[in-house]
């Protein structure tokens, strides 16, 4: 593990354990990659012409269901056992269709079976890695902790199957070390657009809140109409309402 991602990943991970609702939030986000993954994992299954992969593709896209279905379940607990609006999310099925299948190709069309693996690859070990934080620094609940330890058990599994696979790939003189450069290349760039779009909502929000609070209002409240120029609203809409009168009485004269 990377030391600048080690420090990101621990600091990131306090900030979201321990802030009010915000486990929720995380929970909600691995359910939603775990079926995200479920879908990938079944598409790749129909895809795959290596027959041999099909039933490992298939018996991880049943592990990935599993996980979502642990997650949702520990947000609903966490949640007092109330239909939160992430457990609304959590059933939107056009969502699950956005995560799983882009421009009309799932994830396996779109990288082909080479590289696919070596995505597989990549993202199980990240997990593997970041589930490991979370239990290292003992930030979850008991009973979330006891669901991380057992789905970690699957995670290793999947990434130990997938880096047998690529290494089978690299005997073949396939260009593995290419397919993970790619890879690692491409999370890297979604990860920092991810970032760039959180931050831009937050800033969009921070700077209309200083400007409805430090201009707008204060300028509310020390304006005046004045003759000539702006007109009240409730004058505009009676004007609004009389015009739309006369065309109706004009339109029944017509007819
Ligand atoms: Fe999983
Ligand atoms: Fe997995």
């Amino acid at each position: 593990m990377g030391h600048l991602r080690r420090a990101y990943l621990g600091t990131m991970s306090e900030v979201a354990w321990r802030l009010p609702g915000w486990p929720q939030r995380l929970l909600t986000e691995f359910s939603l990659a775990e079926r995200g993954s479920m879908v990938d994992m079944l598409a790749a299954a129909q895809a795959t012409p290596r027959r041999e992969m099909r039933r490992k593709y298939f018996l991880h896209a049943l592990d990935e269901g599993r996980h979502a279905g642990i997650f949702a379940e520990r947000v609903k607990a966490l949640s007092g056992g109330r239909v939160a609006r992430s457990d609304a999310v959590i059933e939107d099925a056009g969502l699950l269709q956005d995560h799983g299948i882009v421009g009309g190709k799932t994830l396996f069309e779109r990288l082909g079976e080479l590289e696919f693996l070596a995505f597989v690859f990549v993202a199980e070990a990240d997990a593997v890695e970041q589930f490991g934080v979370y239990l290292d620094r003992k930030l979850p609940d008991p009973e979330t902790t006891a669901a991380l330890r057992d789905i970690l058990k699957d995670e290793s599994f999947h990434v130990s199957y997938s880096k047998l696979e690529c290494e089978r790939y690299r005997r073949e003189g396939k260009p593995v070390d290419a397919a993970l450069r790619a890879v690692r290349w491409r999370r890297m760039k979604e990860g920092w657009m991810r970032f760039t779009r959180d931050f831009g909502e937050w800033a969009s929000g921070f700077w209309l809140l200083l400007l409805y609070f430090g201009a707008v209002g204060p300028f509310r409240l020390i304006a005046r109409l004045e003759s000539g120029g702006w007109r009240s609203a409730s004058g505009a809409s009676a004007v609004a309402r009389n015009g739309l009168d006369e065309a109706l009485a004009a339109a029944r004269l017509e007819s």
